[in-house]
């Protein structure tokens, strides 16, 4: 997608080849500044700090990790070392420990020689995929919103929720969640979406928002406690949310806040679709409530970053001093409470017979 008119991704390899260089998402909204990856531990920083975040593209920047890895020890030993290492930096999103068995599964059986060429070649893939990939999720989910659109009145917007930033910036390209809404907005639908802040990090109003913004979506910041009242006054046609890991039987992790929208949703008869990739489903689950969640600590809780009026970008404590705080990254929403999928491959009921309509190869053979 575009900042400033100019296309951009959220990961590339750099021109020397090897090196790969990613936009430090910490910085954003106030300051659009790339930073270069060039060992393993780099690219694990990058997915801690979270200069990278979203599900798809932890992944694509484990499997750069690993190949930065490769390059100073392609032994087995340095493989499993840089694979353990990477999985380690979050819990949460599923897509991490998929791109890295990807990466495992390309490179184990070769000669040491040849491991650094194939795993760029299968990093450089995993990202096109997720490019390839997300633009189909639009396509799909841009016929939800046009099938809304149609029985509004000629011109009146489609109203979308979303909820933490599923956006381009948390795949390679189109996002997610916002790839039916990029796709529909250039196909000329009138639309407006309702960004949720995102508390604690504000991955909506920093990110999404932002985003947004960039390609002329029209929209709006709301507070994270806003959405119920806004269903319940009709201003929500379609809530349309990603995810860090879905299991086999539909109940969807995603960012702390999510089941709270799928509840007011189900009460307001809003639908309430996930929008994912194959890579962040994760088959051996079948109890979303077995998907480890990630605890960041109280320190994003009392404090929050801004843009003074001089342009500097300061942290200021917001909370009674001495006070705990919890920190809880992600919440379950039950796939009772979604409405359906939106997959590369289609669309389908959260249950696993949907999800095996559409990947029939994981069913039993
Ligand atoms: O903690 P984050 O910013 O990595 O959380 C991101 C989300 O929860 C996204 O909604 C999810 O990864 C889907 S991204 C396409």
């Amino acid at each position: 997608m575009k900042i400033n008119g100019k296309p951009m991704r959220t990961i590339w390899l750099c021109e020397d080849g090897w090196s790969v260089e990613i936009i430090d998402q910490t910085r954003l909204p106030h300051v659009l500044e790339t930073v270069r990856l060039e060992t393993v531990q780099h690219a694990a920083h990058a997915i801690k700090a979270m200069q990278v975040r979203g599900a798809p593209l932890i992944g694509a920047t484990a499997a750069y990790g690993v190949c930065l890895a490769l390059r100073k020890d392609a032994s087995d030993e340095g493989l499993d070392r840089a694979i353990n290492y990477l999985a380690a930096q979050r819990p949460t999103a599923i897509n991490l420990r998929w791109a890295l068995n990807e990466m495992q599964a390309t490179v184990r059986n070769l000669p040491r020689e040849v491991r650094v060429d194939a795993a760029y070649a299968r990093a450089r893939d995993i990202s096109e995929e997720d490019v390839e990939t997300c633009r189909q999720i639009g396509v799909h989910g841009k016929k939800l919103i046009e099938e809304i659109a149609a029985k509004k009145p000629a011109g009146t917007p489609v109203n979308v929720l979303t909820h933490c930033n599923a956006g381009w910036l948390a795949t390679v390209d189109w996002g997610t969640a916002t790839s039916p809404i990029y796709q529909a907005h250039d196909a000329g639908v009138a639309l407006h979406v309702f960004v949720d802040e995102t508390r604690p990090r504000n991955q909506g109003a920093a990110l999404t928002a932002y985003e947004l913004g960039g390609h002329g979506v029209p929209h709006t910041i709301i507070v994270d406690n806003a959405g119920g009242h806004l269903m319940q006054t009709g201003a929500v046609d379609i809530c349309i949310v990603g995810t860090d890991r879905t299991t086999a039987t539909g109940d969807v992790a995603n960012k702390i806040g999510t089941y709270l929208k799928a509840l007011a949703a189900r009460d307001n008869n809003v639908p309430f679709y996930v929008a994912l990739p194959h890579s962040t489903i994760d088959w051996t689950l079948d109890d979303g409530f077995a998907i480890p969640i990630e605890d960041r600590g109280e320190d994003e809780v009392l404090a929050m970053q801004g843009r003074m009026a001089d342009g500097s970008v300061v942290t200021v404590d917001i909370a009674a001093p001495g006070s705990p705080a919890s920190n809880p990254a992600f919440d379950v929403t039950p796939a009772r409470l979604v409405t359906g999928f939106i997959t590369e491959r289609g669309c389908c009921p959260a249950t696993p017979e949907g999800l095996l309509s559409l990947y029939p190869e994981r069913g039993p053979t």
